[in-house]
């Protein structure tokens, strides 16, 4: 008696922190449109999406996917917490650096002032670390502009920033980490010697806005398409090509990011 006593008024406790219409099935809603807003699909992942957006709407109090649906169409500060939350921002300095080698020597054979899109930046390892490249290879600050852009808002602050774990610096060397950056408490500050060559902003790719970014000599866009599908890499590909100075000049995308 004693032992059911204590069982039947735990459960009661929960439920009644438990908003009653707790409803979190129609997962696909949010799958459309999480697609239709950023191009990300989790046509594969389904339930991957339906741990993620359930753990969202629970810090919110947000009783059913469909009132998360009705808020976000409402609600731009919502929308962006939740792109924020659902995208991935992996990256780390000198990743696939052979392309940027690449960039390098072409950026000094041209010897001429060049300006570079990194899209998508994350939280700024890649545009960060082709300016560590040009700079290492003698090429003179003035001589180029890095503008990174992502859609995630958290993501630019960090690059913004510029603060990184060592896990993220791991591919630089001890020259490099002691030449661009201050180390205090496990953290790597950059230097602003390079955080100057780089400008943030927050951009989705399929904004109509983001097509007045400008126009660049040389555009990376990797790991960002294999969150795509077919027909979304496709049309990503279509505007970046827009943006381009040199109509012949071929993207820089990652090895993963197959057509
Ligand atoms: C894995 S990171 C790639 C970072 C870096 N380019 C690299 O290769 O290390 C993928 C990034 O794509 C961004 N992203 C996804 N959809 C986007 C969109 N529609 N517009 C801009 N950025 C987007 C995500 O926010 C995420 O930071």
């Amino acid at each position: 008696m004693f032992f059911n006593f204590f069982k039947k008024s735990s459960s009661t406790e929960v439920e009644q922190t438990k908003p009653l219409t707790q409803n979190y099935d129609d997962v696909l809603k949010i799958a459309n449109f999480f697609k239709g807003e950023t191009g990300v699909t989790f046509d594969k992942q389904t339930s991957i999406l339906k741990n993620k957006v359930t753990t969202f709407c629970k810090h919110r109090e947000i009783c059913s996917f469909g009132e998360l649906l009705k808020s976000l169409k409402q609600d731009s500060v919502l929308k962006q917490a939740l792109i924020d939350a659902l995208t991935t921002n992996e990256t780390f300095f000198y990743r696939e650096f052979k392309q940027i080698a690449q960039l390098v020597d072409i950026v000094k054979k041209g010897g001429q002032k060049v300006e570079i899109l990194c899209a998508p930046s994350a939280t700024g390892e890649e545009p960060y670390s082709i300016a560590i490249a040009l700079l290492e290879a003698g090429v003179r600050a003035e001589s180029f502009k890095i503008f990174g852009i992502d859609i995630n808002q958290d993501a630019i602050s960090r690059a913004k920033d510029g603060v990184y774990k060592e896990r993220n610096v791991r591919n630089l060397s001890k020259e490099q980490l002691s030449k661009y950056f201050k180390e205090e408490n496990a953290l790597f500050i950059l230097n602003d010697s390079v955080k100057s060559r780089v400008e943030f902003r927050v951009q989705n790719i399929f904004e109509p806005s983001f097509k007045n970014i400008g126009s660049f000599d040389y555009i990376f866009c990797r790991n960002m398409l294999i969150y795509f599908d077919k027909e979304t890499k496709l049309k990503a590909k279509e505007i970046l090509q827009s943006l381009r100075k040199n109509k012949n000049q071929e993207i820089f995308f990652g090895h993963a990011d197959l057509f």
